[in-house]
């Protein structure tokens, strides 16, 4: 290594990089139609489980191995891992990073071209569903519209990853995370003075226990993975940037309170102007592109405000794909010395060609398809339903088990003296956790996606 490795700045602006990290898409286009279509409340309630029970002992242990190694996931897995196994675990982290970021550029992209054409007022034109979601399908048919945004959306990515983990994502969170949750509130406010708006309410808030089955767990639990960022080594490397005198657990409470926060103010913005305008809340993966315009249409001011939530949707799609963009870019930096400015824009354009054949399976290449999935379908299952879970698994076994407690927990303790004087009952129930439920509730997912049960 030629240069001292980067940190933060504050203990602030690894906070917002993180909660950036783990809130985007996921909370805001996938949340509320996941909730929407598995029971509403009685899907949230089970989903906090596992926020808590799973997704915050593991996102914790992936702070604290990035903070005690002070590398990306494969340098991470080869100092305390120390063979191939491990190393190897940390290596599909970032592969899944280049994976993910492929597809997630391509709806960053649908995003940032849904603000312009919301700011065109297009939307007045539609009268009913059919119009909004033609004009939705005729967009992504076009190669050219889902080329151009995915390349601008990359380009977006690049340039503040380019900047360098001070100047450049701990900058950026700190100007968009804070715009973010401005447009947010706005948006609630929208929504909530909407007439009709109890209805929605009472959708999010009002928990229908015939609608949950086993599979809704497991939809919960890999939901809670995906918005968390966990699994492969994002939060790991952002927590390579941290110092000793973090408090890992405070840092680890605040990022998930901030990403459910979200996720449930989406869900509340989301389907009180959906009940208001008479709209249908379950209308899955197209509730975004295709019902809310619509619903802007049907809304006093709904021209401004749907600017405002395309705006906030690019925002948190953007804070998330610097993290995915910086693991590929930390390993590289790292481990084969590279500059960063080259490992950025290699790799940047690297994940901008594996996004093509993922923007192109909505028009030319959608025949081309495997197991009856398209690229785009295939990227995404294959990362957010094996290599996720997989990667949350193994991290889990390997603090626990491997590891071991014994040689994490002094580790743990520098800058959390606090909980180890006063709360240990707090630690002991993340040993318990990460050791038992953790691995076992994971596997369980994993198993079913793979089509066991
Ligand atoms: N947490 C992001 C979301 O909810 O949209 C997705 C994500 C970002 C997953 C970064 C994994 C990751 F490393």
């Amino acid at each position: 290594m030629n240069q001292p490795r980067e940190q933060w700045a504050s203990k602030l602006g690894f906070i917002l990089a993180a909660a950036g990290s783990a809130i985007g898409l996921g909370n805001i286009w996938k949340f509320p139609y996941v909730a929407g279509e598995n029971g509403g409340a009685a899907f949230i309630i089970i989903y906090l489980i596992c926020i808590l029970v799973i997704g915050l002992p593991v996102l914790i242990s992936e702070i604290l191995i990035g903070r005690t190694t002070q590398s990306n996931p494969v340098g991470a897995f080869r100092a305390l891992g120390k063979n191939k196994f491990w190393i190897s675990i940390g290596a599909m982290g970032v592969i899944a990073g280049f994976i993910i970021l492929s597809f997630y550029s391509v709806v960053g992209g649908w995003s940032l071209g849904y603000i312009i054409e919301a700011s065109s007022g297009v939307f007045s034109n539609f009268s009913d569903g059919n119009a909004a979601n033609a004009h939705f399908v005729s967009l992504i048919g076009n190669p050219v519209w889902i080329i151009s945004l995915h390349a601008l959306f990359m380009t977006i990515s690049v340039a503040i990853v380019l900047g360098g983990v001070q100047k450049g994502i701990e900058k950026g969170s700190k100007f968009l995370m804070p715009l973010l949750f401005i447009i947010m509130i706005v948006l609630v406010l929208r929504g909530l003075t909407l007439e009709g708006a109890e209805k929605g309410l009472d959708f999010i808030l009002n928990p229908r226990w015939d609608q949950i089955s086993a599979e809704t767990v497991l939809v919960a639990l890999g939901q809670a993975f995906f918005t968390l960022s966990l699994g492969m080594g994002a939060m790991l490397t952002y927590g390579s940037y941290i110092s000793d005198s973090d408090n890992i657990f405070a840092s680890g409470v605040q990022i998930v309170f901030l990403d459910t926060l979200i996720a449930l103010l989406a869900g509340v913005a989301i389907f009180t102007a959906v009940f208001a305008t008479g709209q249908n809340p379950g209308s899955g993966p197209g509730l975004i592109f295709q019902t809310l315009p619509l619903v802007f249409t049907k809304m006093p001011g709904g021209y401004l405000f749907s600017i405002l939530f395309f705006l906030l949707l690019t925002i948190a799609a953007i804070t998330s794909s610097i993290s995915l963009l910086e693991v590929v870019v930390a390993y590289f930096v790292d481990d084969k010395g590279w500059s960063r400015k080259n490992a950025v824009l290699v790799f940047g354009g690297i994940i901008f060609i594996l996004g093509i054949p993922c923007a192109l399976s909505f028009n030319i290449l959608s025949d081309f398809t495997l197991l009856g999935l398209t690229w785009f379908d295939m990227s995404d299952y294959v990362t957010s339903n094996l290599m996720l879970p997989l990667g949350g698994f193994f991290i889990a076994i390997f603090v626990a088990y491997f590891w071991g407690y014994q040689r994490a927990l002094p580790n743990l303790r520098n800058g959390a003296e606090i909980l180890f004087e006063k709360y240990s009952w707090i630690i002991t129930a993340w040993k318990i956790f990460l050791k038992y439920f953790s691995p076992v509730m994971i596997l369980l997912v994993l198993l079913h996606s793979l089509g066991v049960f």
